[in-house]
C-alpha cells in the first residue's frame, strides 16, 4: 500500500523507506511537517502515515492535530515516531488522534508489525465503506423501483378507467335505450299476454342504472377525474366530504383558498396519501372527527391528516413495516418529501407530509369551484 513518511532525519528516512519497500509498499517521503501536511491534502493521499514527532517548520503533533481537525470519510492511519520511553509524548500523541506509535530508534520487525496492523484496519474500513456504499445504492434503487411500480399502477388504473368509461359505460347506456325501445313496442303491440314480459323489461332498467352508477364510482376510484380537472385542493375537499358522508365522521379542512397547481406527478401521490390516510382513519382509528390541512410556506408543502381516535399503536411508531404506511412514504420520497406518523397527546393519530417545493415547479391560481 501507499505509505507517507514524514521524517527530517535522512538516515531514519532511508531506513524506513528500505524496510517498507522491501515489504512491497509504495513509499512517499517528506522531510518536514509542512511537506507532509501538503501531501496529505492531495486527492489520492496515502492512507497510512509514519509521522516523526520532532520536525522542522511544523512538528508531527501539529500535523496530526490538523489532520484530525479535518472532516474526512476515510481519515489516515497515523503512526507517530517518538523517542523511546517518553510516555507524556505518547499520551499526548494518542490524545491528539494518533493510532499507534513507534519508539526511536526503531526495530524494523516492530515497524513491519505495526504497519501490518494499520493496513489490516484500513482494509477493514474500506470493505465496510464499500458495503455501506452498496447499501446506499440498493436503497436508492429500491426507491426508484417503488416509484416506478406506483407509476405503472397509476397508468394501469387510468387505462382501466378509460376502458370502463368508454366501452362498458357506453354499452350499458345502449342496452338501457334498447330496453326502453322494446318496452315502447310492447306497450303499443296488440298482442295479448305480453304484460309479464313488459314488466320484466321495466324491472331491468333500474338494474342497468345501478350498474352504470357503479361503473362511474369504479372509474372515479381508479382515476380521480376531479383531481385532474379541478386540482389537488378541490380533490381533497371532495374526498374528505365523501368520507365524512360515508362514515359519519365530523370532518374539517383547512386548505389554501387558491389552488396549488402542482406537477401532476406530485399531485396524484399526495392525493393517494390522503385517500390511504382517510381509509386508515375509518378502518383503524375509532375516531369521531378528522381534520385535513394543507399549506404552503417557505417553499415547502405541508399536508396534515389528523384524527381524534386511539392513535397509532406504539410498536408501529417504533418502526414497522406496515405496507400502507410505507407506501405513503414511498410516494413522495422521489420528490425529497417525508411522511411522519405521530401521536400527539389526546389528539389521536397524525400523518404529516412535507415536500420541498422549488418555486419553479409551482403556480398558484384561484380555484374553479364546481
Ligand atoms: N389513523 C389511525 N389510527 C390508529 N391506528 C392506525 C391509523 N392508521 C393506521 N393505523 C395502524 O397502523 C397499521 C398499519 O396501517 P397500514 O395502512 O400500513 O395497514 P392496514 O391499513 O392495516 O392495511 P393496508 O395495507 O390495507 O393499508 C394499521 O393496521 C393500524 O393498526
Ligand atoms: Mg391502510
Amino acid at each position: 500500500m501507499k505509505i507517507l513518511i514524514a521524517e527530517d532525519d535522512a538516515t531514519s528516512r532511508l531506513l524506513l523507506t528500505c524496510v517498507l519497500q522491501k515489504q512491497g509498499h509504495e513509499v512517499l517521503e517528506t522531510i518536514d511537517g509542512i511537506e507532509a501536511w501538503e501531501a496529505l491534502q492531495q486527492p489520492d493521499a496515502p492512507r497510512l502515515v509514519i509521522l516523526d514527532w520532532m520536525m522542522a517548520k511544523m512538528d508531527g503533533l501539529e500535523v496530526l492535530r490538523r489532520v484530525r481537525a479535518q472532516a474526512s470519510e476515510r481519515p489516515p492511519y497515523i503512526i507517530m515516531l517518538t523517542v523511546r520511553n517518553e510516555t507524556p509524548h505518547i499520551i499526548a500523541g494518542l490524545e491528539a488522534g494518533a493510532n499507534d506509535y513507534l519508539g526511536k530508534p526503531f526495530d524494523s520487525g516492530e515497524l513491519v508489525a505495526r504497519v501490518a496492523v494499520g493496513q489490516r484496519l484500513i482494509e477493514m474500513q474500506d470493505a465496510l465503506a464499500r458495503k455501506v456504499d452498496e447499501l446506499h445504492q440498493s436503497r436508492a434503487d429500491l426507491h426508484v423501483l417503488a416509484a416506478r411500480l406506483q407509476a405503472i399502477r397509476e397508468e394501469e388504473r387510468t387505462l382501466l378507467a378509460r376502458e370502463l368509461h368508454d366501452s362498458f359505460g357506453q354499452h350499458l347506456t345502449a342496452l338501457q335505450m334498447d330496453l326502453m325501445w322494446m318496452d315502447g313496442h310492447l306497450q303499443s303491440s296488440k298482442t295479448p299476454d305480453l304484460g309479464p314480459l313488459s314488466d320484466r323489461i321495466v324491472a331491468m332498467v333500474p338494474q342497468i342504472e345501478r350498474l352504470t352508477e357503479q361503473t362511474q364510482t369504479l372509474c372515479t376510484a381508479l382515476r380521480p377525474s376531479v383531481l385532474f380537472e379541478l386540482g389537488l385542493v378541490a380533490a381533497i375537499e371532495w374526498q374528505v366530504e365523501d368520507v365524512a358522508k360515508r362514515s359519519g365522521l365530523v370532518a374539517t379542512t383547512s386548505l389554501p383558498v387558491e389552488d396549488v397547481d402542482l406537477d401532476e406527478g406530485l399531485a396524484l401521490p399526495l392525493f393517494r396519501i390522503v385517500q390511504e390516510a382517510l381509509t386508515n382513519v375509518i378502518r383503524h382509528a375509532k375516531a369521531t372527527s378528522l381534520d385535513v390541512r394543507l399549506q404552503i410556506a417557505d417553499q415547502a408543502l405541508e399536508l396534515i391528516i389528523q384524527d381524534n381516535g386511539r392513535g397509532f399503536p406504539a410498536d408501529l411508531l417504533a418502526g414497522s413495516k406496515a405496507l400502507g404506511l410505507l407506501g405513503m412514504r414511498e410516494r413522495v420520497i422521489t420528490f425529497g418529501g417525508t411522511v411522519d406518523f405521530l401521536n400527539a397527546l389526546g389528539t389521536g393519530a397524525t400523518v404529516r407530509v412535507r415536500v420541498p417545493l422549488p418555486t419553479a415547479n409551482l403556480t398558484i391560481h384561484p380555484i374553479d369551484h364546481p
